[in-house]
C-alpha cells in the first residue's frame, strides 16, 4: 500500500499537521513493516551489503519505533537510535526490551545530532530526508550524518519517489477528488508535498525525490561511491502473487528485484529509493616536499599530546620548545631532504595518511646497513587517534617491509603506542631502556622476521 491511503485515521485535528503531529495522531508507524513487507525484505538486504562484521556501531537516525535498530542489535551491532517523535522513541525502547536487545534511544533532530565526530561505522538515515522540503535542511542532515561517520563508514538513506502520489491516485481510484488531484500536481511539479486540509489519508509535509536529486544531494555532501537503488521496485504497483511471497518463489522475486534495482529507467517506479554511499576512507600516499610543513605540524601536535610526562622527567615546556623547532627553516629543509631522498631510495619508506585532503598522520622508515628496517617515526594527529589512521599506515608499511625484521623505539610511558605495536607483532626488548634526546626514556621493540601471510 502507498503512503497516502493508508492511515489509521484516529482523530482529525483541525490544526496543521506537523510531521510530529502526524506520527503522534494519524499514523501507526509501530505497526508498519510488520507481516509480509517487500520494503522490509529489500531494505534489510540492501543494508546488509554495507554492514561490516559485528560488533560495529550503527546510528539509526529517524529510526522511528526501532524495527531496524532491534534487528541490527539482534545481529550483534551496537545501535543508537534517534527520532524526532518521543512516542516513537518510547516504542523503540519497548521493542528493544521485548526482544531482549540493547538499543540506546534518544529524542532529537537529524539536523543536529548529539554524537561526537567519527563515532559510527554505519549510519542509517531512513526517514528524515523525506520530511524536509528545503534542500538546505536536507544537506544539513546529510552533513551531520557524514560528520558522525568514521572514515570509510557507510551511509544508507531512504527517500520517497517523486511519482508516488500519482501512482496512488490511480491505485485508489481517486477520480473525482479535486483536492487530492491538486496535491498530486504540486508533488509532480515541485516534490513538495502538503496536506493543507489535514486529511489523514494524505500523509504529511514531505519531500519526494527524483533519483537524480538523491544522487546530487548525497554526492554534494561529500560522500563517495554513491548508488541509488530501488527498494520495493515494481512490487509497489503489482502486488506479488501468493506463490512469490514465500520459498523459491520469493527467492526468484528478490533476485529479479536485485537485477533491476539500479536500472535508471525503472527507478521512479518504486515507492522508496535508497542510496548507499561511503565516507572517504583514509588514503595512504607519498608525501611531496611542499607538504613538509603540514606534516611537521601534525608531528608537533602529536608530540604535545603524547610526550609531556613530569613523572618521567619530560616537562611540557621542553616538549613545547622542541616542537617549536619543527617549523624552523632548518628543520623544514632537513625534512625536505629526507622526503626527497625517500622518493628515490628504495630502502626508505615515507608515507602520509590523508582524510578529506588533510594530512592526519605520517610514517617514515629506513633500511639499515644490516638489512633490517628501522621504523623511525609514526605519528597520528591527536583528533584522529583510534580511528584507523595508525592501522592504515602500518598496513602500508607491512606491505613494503614484507618479512624483513623491524626495530623501533617508543617512550616507555606511551602505553597506547606500545599496545599498538604489540598488536602488530612487536615485542619489547628487555634491557634496552635508555634516554633519547637527553630527556625521553625509551625502550626498543622489535618484530623478528615475519611469517608470510601473518
Ligand atoms: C516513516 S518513518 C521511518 C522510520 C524508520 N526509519 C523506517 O524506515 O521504517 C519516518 C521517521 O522520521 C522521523 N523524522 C522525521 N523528521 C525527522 C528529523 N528532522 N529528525 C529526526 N527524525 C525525524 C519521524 O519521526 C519518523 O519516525
Amino acid at each position: 500500500m502507498g503512503l497516502f491511503v493508508k492511515a489509521t485515521g484516529k482523530l482529525c485535528h483541525t490544526w496543521s499537521m506537523s510531521v510530529r503531529n502526524w506520527y503522534e495522531n494519524f499514523d501507526d508507524e509501530d505497526g508498519r513493516l510488520g507481516g509480509f513487507s517487500m520494503e522490509w525484505l529489500r531494505s534489510t538486504e540492501l543494508i546488509q551489503r554495507v554492514l561490516p562484521a559485528p560488533p560495529a556501531r550503527v546510528a539509526d537516525i529517524a529510526g522511528g519505533p526501532g524495527r531496524y535498530s532491534a534487528w541490527l542489535a539482534g545481529l550483534g551491532y551496537q545501535v543508537d537510535l534517534l527520532d524526532l517523535v518521543p512516542d516513537h522513541v518510547e516504542q523503540a525502547r519497548r521493542r528493544a526490551s521485548a526482544q531482549g536487545v540493547a538499543v540506546e534511544c534518544v529524542v532529537g533532530d537529524a539536523r543536529a545530532l548529539p554524537w561526537a565526530d567519527e563515532t559510527f561505522d554505519v549510519v542509517l538515515l531512513m526517514g528524515a530526508l523525506y520530511h524536509l522540503q528545503d534542500r538546505a535542511d536536507r544537506l544539513a542532515c546529510l552533513a551531520e550524518a557524514r560528520r558522525v561517520l568514521k572514515p570509510g563508514g557507510a551511509l544508507v538513506t531512504s527517500h520517497v519517489t517523486r511519482w508516488d502520489s500519482l501512482f496512488d491516485w490511480y491505485r485508489f481510484d481517486s477520480g473525482a477528488d479535486a483536492e487530492f488531484r491538486h496535491i498530486v500536481d504540486v508533488d509532480l511539479a515541485t516534490g513538495c508535498h502538503e496536506n493543507p486540509s489535514n486529511n489523514p489519508n494524505w500523509f504529511t509535509t514531505a519531500y519526494f525525490h527524483t533519483p537524480d536529486e538523491i544522487r546530487d544531494e548525497v554526492t554534494s555532501s561529500g560522500l563517495i561511491d554513491v548508488q541509488v537503488l530501488a527498494v520495493e521496485g515494481f512490487t509497489h504497483l503489482i502486488e506479488p502473487p501468493e506463490g512469490s511471497r514465500k520459498g523459491d518463489g520469493l527467492k526468484t522475486l528478490l533476485a529479479d528485484l536485485r537485477t533491476i534495482e539500479a536500472e535508471p529507467a525503472l527507478l521512479g517506479m518504486s515507492a522508496h529509493l535508497m542510496s548507499l554511499s561511503r565516507k572517504a576512507p583514509v588514503v595512504i600516499r607519498k608525501i611531496t616536499v611542499a607538504e613538509v610543513p603540514e606534516m611537521r605540524a601534525v608531528q608537533a601536535r602529536s608530540w604535545l599530546a603524547t610526550y609531556p610526562n613530569p613523572e618521567h622527567g619530560v616537562s611540557l615546556e621542553w616538549v613545547q620548545e622542541t616542537t617549536n623547532q619543527f617549523s624552523s627553516a632548518e628543520s623544514l629543509s632537513e625534512w625536505a631532504e629526507i622526503v626527497k631522498t625517500a622518493e628515490t631510495d628504495p630502502g626508505q619508506f615515507s608515507r602520509v595518511a590523508e582524510v578529506d585532503s588533510r594530512i592526519v598522520g605520517l610514517l617514515h622508515a629506513e633500511t639499515q646497513a644490516d638489512g633490517t628496517i628501522e621504523l623511525k617515526a609514526i605519528y597520528v594527529d591527536p583528533p584522529w587517534v583510534s580511528k584507523g589512521v595508525g592501522t592504515a599506515l602500518m598496513q602500508a608499511f607491512d606491505e613494503w617491509a614484507g618479512e624483513t625484521p623491524v626495530r623501533l623505539d617508543v617512550a616507555v610511558y606511551n602505553q597506547r603506542a606500545i599496545d599498538f605495536y604489540r598488536r602488530h607483532g612487536f615485542e619489547s626488548v628487555a634491557g634496552s631502556e635508555r634516554i633519547e634526546l637527553d630527556v625521553i626514556p625509551v625502550i626498543d621493540m622489535i618484530r623478528p622476521r615475519r611469517r608470510k601471510f601473518e
